[in-house]
């Protein structure tokens, strides 16, 4: 069974005669949805004649038919969409981008709409904020008012700012949408309304009288980021050897018996828990004891909603320690609304005071160097000022947000191994400007997990598979080139591991080259046995190796491709695929532009070689025309 969370109930339509705006999002880790929830707190101050909901797009309709009808009957509408991987819409708001985008030709049917878009993206991936781009677009062409320009939001900045200047174009608009003439309400400057859970303090021995609903079936036949699978660790080992200074971790989920299923390049999603120590200190800082035992409730005790909607609790009924453990995310930097939460509890007004200037847009430059560049943890910044002691409530509404899980590639393929999932995963550990050793949540946890082929008491973690559409080409004879350094390498096992397999199942392989690089052969070098392995059964054609600290200049896997040029272009003149897989920022950018180069200098040449024919040729009919006269 997966673990379970509650699903909302659905609200009943009342028609109170107000004015109603919907706010959909679709969120991959609650930033999208954390924004609609603010512009909905804010825009409830203002107008106070109108109604706000905040819904999840999947939860907004339950078909096609459903979205189109109930689309049509809004107004007003806000969508704040996030760009995920490849140009890819989140998981909640896949099927109506899918329906959005691949339906029948509707026409302008939604011209009673004005809306706005806000998108959350990340400007180092090429499709940088796709998804709200192309909907906005889209809402335009069938008809709808565009109140604003598409905002979007980069994460590699400072997205809390792009969205902060996005809202200031909304409210004119909406100014003149909804303020009545004799609305008393009046624009007040924005601070943030502190979101506060509704807290529950229990008594252990009255556990089990605790809210039912929590132990309500999801009724999802699948599971996902909101339904995870507990599954144990079946193997764990090191890939570097003990020359290495650094850690790179195999680990096999074992899935027999789970109901998880996945498919070759597709990614597992894993919810780890903080360390022991990390939430140690947070229990110091909020002054609790870890036996704590709460709840926490978005209703009042008369079952009225807190704000606006009734959602359901979060996590369910536990102490503080497992709290703080499984859903606190500590050691991200503070959001600049978490600043704005701590401030109204800090005693101290010179610490509220400076919490409200790091928030404000005159203490932009001091955030952006003090809390990100610095990367502050939340906990580093609380333990900063002392005075502030949010309640538990606050603490989980409105400070921390919810431990995400993380994604790694899937390093296997099922028809090789079905019954497990294999993650390849680099250890981090490094010193942050401010001294602190940051230990990564996941990859710490999976250095340390205990496999069951060590212990019967071996560790589990809850997962779900997320599928992707990095797949080899459906035609086994499309050629394929790989380049994956370090643990970029990981899909491109699992390629392997299925051209292996479709290969002793009698299909006619294509060519393939793998450019992988790492530090040292004797170091770093993973999985090298498997990959002369793939070379000899011929999954894999040629294998490229890339070793930037052996020699007394770096070599790295575009200086390969560079050697490599012409067996390229001529795979890809084939019709070839091209993967990359890896660090996005330093080593996918720098072989885009050798590939840029690779492709101008092979068209250049085989322009030249026709140019020189021609030019032969013509000497040719010269010389004979001049052997006639
Ligand atoms: P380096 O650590 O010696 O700089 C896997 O991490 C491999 O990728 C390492 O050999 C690493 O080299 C290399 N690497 C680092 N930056 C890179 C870049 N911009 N392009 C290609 N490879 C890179």
């Amino acid at each position: 069974k997966p673990l379970t969370v509650p699903e909302p109930e659905p609200e009943p339509e009342v028609d109170d005669g107000k004015k109603k705006v919907t706010i959909l999002f679709g969120t991959q880790t609650g930033t999208a949805e954390g924004f609609a929830k603010a512009l909905a707190e804010e825009a409830k101050a203002r107008y106070e004649k109108t109604t706000f909901k905040v819904i999840d797009l999947d939860d907004y309709a339950a078909d096609d038919e459903e979205y189109e009808e109930k689309l049509k009957k809004e107004t007003l509408a806000f969508f704040f969409l996030a760009t995920y991987g490849d140009g890819e819409p989140t998981d909640n708001a896949a099927r109506f981008y899918k329906w959005f985008m691949e339906g029948k030709e509707r026409g302008a049917w939604l011209k009673n709409l004005q809306y706005g878009v806000f998108g959350l993206g990340n400007r180092q991936y090429e499709h940088f904020n796709k998804i709200a781009k192309v909907v906005d677009e889209n809402i335009a062409k069938q008809g709808g008012k565009r109140l604003v320009p598409v905002g979007l939001g980069d994460d590699d900045q400072c997205i809390e700012d792009d969205f902060a200047a996005w809202r200031e174009l909304v409210w004119p608009e909406l100014d003149q949408l909804l303020r009545d003439e004799d609305d008393s309400t009046v624009a007040t400057p924005y601070t943030a309304a502190v979101l506060e859970y509704r807290v529950v303090f229990h008594d252990r021995t009255n556990v089990s009288l605790m809210d039912k609903s929590l132990n309500k079936s999801n009724g999802h036949a699948v599971y996902d980021a909101q339904h995870p699978r507990r599954a144990n660790v079946a193997v764990r080992r090191e890939l570097h050897t003990p020359a290495s200074d650094r850690s790179c971790t195999h680990l096999e989920f074992e899935i027999s018996g789970t109901g998880l299923v996945y498919e070759t390049g597709d990614h597992v999603g894993v919810y780890c828990e903080n360390l022991i120590e990390t939430v140690e200190e947070a229990e110091r800082l909020l002054g609790l004891s870890p036996d704590t035992y709460f709840s926490i409730h978005t209703d009042k005790e008369d079952g009225t909603p807190l704000s606006g909607r009734s959602l359901p609790p979060p996590f369910p009924p536990c102490t503080l320690r497992t709290a703080l453990t499984r859903y606190a995310d500590l050691l991200s930097s503070p959001k600049k609304s978490a600043l704005l939460a701590l401030a109204a509890y800090s005693s101290d007004p010179s610490e509220a005071d400076r919490l409200r200037h790091l928030a404000s847009p005159a203490g932009k430059d001091e955030y952006a160097q003090w809390v990100v560049a610095s990367q502050r943890s939340l906990l580093e910044v609380i333990a900063e000022f002392p005075s502030t002691k949010p309640p538990l409530g606050v603490f989980f509404a409105a400070v921390a947000p919810r431990l995400q899980p993380r994604y790694y590639s899937i390093s296997s393929s099922p028809r090789m191994t079905p019954s497990r999932i294999h993650v390849t995963c680099a250890l981090v550990y490094e010193k942050t400007p401010t001294g602190r050793i940051h230990k990564g949540l996941c990859s710490t946890w999976m250095k340390n997990a205990v496999p069951l082929e060590e212990s019967h008491d071996c560790s589990w973690a809850p997962i779900f598979v997320r599928q992707s559409n990095f797949k080899l080409p459906a035609d086994t004879k499309v050629p394929v080139i790989m380049i994956g350094p370090g643990t970029g390498l990981a899909p491109f096992r699992g390629f392997l591991q299925e051209r292996l397999a479709l290969k002793e199942a009698g299909a006619e392989l294509g060519p393939a080259i793998l450019f992988f690089g790492c530090r040292n052969r004797k170091m770093d070098y993973i999985y090298e046995d498997e990959l002369n392995n793939f070379v000899e059964t011929g999954a894999l054609s040629e294998l490229i190796v890339a070793f930037s600290r052996e020699g007394a200049t770096k070599e790295y896997v575009q200086h390969k491709m560079v050697e490599k040029a012409s067996d390229i272009w001529k795979m890809i003149s084939q019709g070839g695929y091209l993967y990359v897989c890896g660090d996005a920022k330093g080593m996918a950018r720098d072989v885009h532009r050798t590939l840029h180069t690779i492709v101008q200098e092979q068209v250049c040449s085989f322009i030249l070689f026709f140019v020189a024919r021609i030019v032969e040729y013509n000497t040719y009919v010269i010389i004979v025309i001049i052997v006639l006269l």
